[in-house]
């Protein structure tokens, strides 16, 4: 069976982030067979505006679209800011839900996970990330839900702690079950 591709989306951009090492760790812990990706190009996105959305759309844009319809399956994984989505993965969301009807990410299965500082790890902003996605053509799976609470780490890298780790690849598995 040829590798199933899996693009990663991370919603903090600080080098430091939490949830870049879970990005990290969903990379070094793939299942034989899985090769996850980090689109690591978020922070180079342009806000939003249907004025520059045709043909000669911005570079990263174009790099952005072309890298999700190369894949089979997303992983998003998010902090919250506010209680809701960061404006960086919201700003991405809203390039990849355009051209309307056909998306770059159109039936493929989408999980959304994270961590964040709160005690409920970041659920609002993963709800509201799964219900966004829903809205335009990702296969979203609403019963794959992992929000970890960033004080449960410890400040350590998430591949130090076992629970985290075994939930994260058994998001995975679930996610590269529903390509097809
Ligand atoms: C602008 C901003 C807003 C935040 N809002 C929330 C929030 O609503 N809920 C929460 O649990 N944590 C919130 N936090 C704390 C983040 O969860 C925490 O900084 C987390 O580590 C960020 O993820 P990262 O480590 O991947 O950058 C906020 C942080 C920032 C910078």
């Amino acid at each position: 069976m040829s590798e199933l591709n899996v693009i990663v989306f991370v919603g903090s951009l600080r080098k430091a982030s939490v949830n870049r090492q879970l990005a990290e760790l969903a990379v070094e812990s793939a299942p034989e067979g899985v090769a996850l990706t980090v689109f690591d190009r978020l922070g180079e996105l342009p806000f939003y505006n249907e004025d520059i959305d045709d043909e000669a759309a911005p570079e990263p844009v174009r790099a952005l679209r072309a890298a999700a319809g190369a894949a089979d399956a997303a992983l998003v994984i998010t902090p919250e800011y506010n209680g809701s989505i960061p404006g960086v993965l919201k700003n991405a969301i809203d390039w990849l839900s355009r051209p309307w009807g056909e998306s770059a990410l159109k039936d493929k299965p989408l999980a959304v996970v994270g961590a964040a500082l709160g005690r409920y790890g970041g659920k609002w902003a993963h709800d509201e990330t799964r219900k966004s996605f829903g809205l335009f053509g990702p296969r979203v799976i609403d019963d794959l839900e992992l929000s970890v609470p960033a004080a449960s780490l410890d400040g350590r890298h998430p591949r130090e702690n076992a629970e985290v780790t075994a939930a994260l690849r058994a998001a995975v598995e679930k996610l590269v079950a529903n390509v097809g």
